[in-house]
């Protein structure tokens, strides 16, 4: 699938925007806080409802607006689709899909798939659980719906849970009522580390190969659910924690305490590894989440490179850059140095200026030298 154009209004600092993709890589290069990366953003938000980073529509609209409006033309397996947003500072968004209004951003999800990969993607090895939690849902969001819905069914739930333990206090014959949310938490949070499970299996099975390429054949990684609970063991523990979650105000197990273990020649990296090591795997993850997109949806996605090829020795971004392959990518920059020596083919370059962004050439080989 491609993305042939993009559309905006009033969204963060563009006034208007209408910039044409090529179907191969397209490069959009400015300086800092100039609005490379809210053109991606955007994009993400086309293919999810949601930003990358977590914002909400109100501090999405341009600062002096009220509404903003995303348009996206793509193209599908010879099919062109336009995807129309509006969203408000105020109110929730709506989403059209050619002209027709759509009630649940599950509607929209699998007509545009995106892989986004920014700088922060190389630590997701060294942070916390959460950062990989996050990963897992955020890709498993896109391509399940069905998730999708579980995940928000448990995440609503444990939200009323915390809030029940805290009333609990003043109140405690509320007690009572703790038992049937439980019920609910367990069958929600059973769906989603069922899937979990499933998705640490697919990984597995691609990054293995990827990573002995890029680490020279001489690392083995495993990537393994390492869950807070088991299906098996989940309602036990709800049971046998209640005292302490009453005490705590917090529900204390569960998939929200869930994390995937990432083992080379079996060392869990997330502790022991090198620097090196870990960034070399947060790469291979990235790279195989997009073989796991191509496989689950049986078309390609748009790849998203938000100024991640900086953070990259020449090694690294060669082996990016060439396995990038058929699929179309929009990465952003500060400068075009990067890929001078890369044999490379860039089919399209934006220069990006404080909300203005300029097409400068079109199919440009950088062993010719550009910069
Ligand atoms: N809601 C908003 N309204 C107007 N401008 C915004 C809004 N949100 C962010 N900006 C501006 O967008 C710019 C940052 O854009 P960004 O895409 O992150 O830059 P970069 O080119 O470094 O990737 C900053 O100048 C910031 O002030
Ligand atoms: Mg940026």
């Amino acid at each position: 699938m491609i993305i042939k154009s993009l559309e905006l209004a009033d969204y963060r600092n563009y006034e208007t925007l209408n910039i044409c993709f090529d179907k191969g890589t397209n490069i959009l290069y400015g300086n800092n806080a100039q609005g490379k990366t809210n053109i991606l953003e955007a994009i993400y938000v086309s293919a999810t409802t949601k930003s990358h980073k977590g914002s909400k529509d109100r501090e999405i609209v341009n600062f002096n607006r009220e509404e903003a409006h995303i348009r996206t033309y793509l193209e599908k397996e010879e099919a062109e689709y336009r995807v129309d947003m509006h969203l408000r500072k105020s109110k929730s968004k709506g989403i059209a899909i050619d002209g027709q209004k759509i009630k649940k951003a599950a509607e929209l999800l699998g007509l545009l798939n995106v892989v986004f990969f920014s700088p922060e993607d190389l630590s997701i090895i060294k942070n916390g659980p959460a950062e990989r939690r996050r990963f897992a849902d955020m890709e498993l969001c896109q391509l399940d719906s069905f998730y999708l819905y579980n995940l928000n069914h448990y995440n609503k739930i444990i939200n009323q849970r915390n809030k029940l333990l805290k009333d609990i206090s003043f109140n405690p014959e509320l007690k009572e009522t703790l038992n049937i949310w439980d019920l609910q938490l367990i069958s929600f949070g059973s769906k989603v580390i069922e899937r979990r499970e499933l998705f640490a299996g697919q990984l597995c099975e691609i990054i293995e190969g990827i990573h002995k390429k890029l680490s020279g054949g001489k690392e083995e990684l495993v990537v393994k659910y390492e869950p807070d609970v088991t299906i098996d063991n989940f309602e036990e523990k709800m049971k046998e924690n209640q005292e302490k979650d009453i005490r705590s105000k917090m529900t204390s197990s569960g998939p929200h305490r869930d994390d995937f273990m990432f083992i080379v020649n079996g060392i869990d990296i997330r502790k022991f590894g090198s620097q090196g090591q870990q960034r070399t795997a947060a790469l291979s993850l990235k790279l195989s989440e997009i073989e796991l997109v191509k496989k689950i949806t049986k078309d390609t996605p748009v790849l998203l490179l938000d100024d991640v090829l900086s953070e990259l020795d020449s090694n690294r971004q060669n082996y990016l850059l060439n396995s990038i392959g058929d699929i179309q990518t929009i990465i952003t920059c500060t400068g075009l140095d990067e890929f001078v020596n890369n044999r490379f083919e860039i089919n399209r370059i934006f220069k990006v200026t404080d909300g203005v962004v300029d097409m400068l050439s079109e199919n440009v080989n950088t062993n010719i030298g550009i910069g």
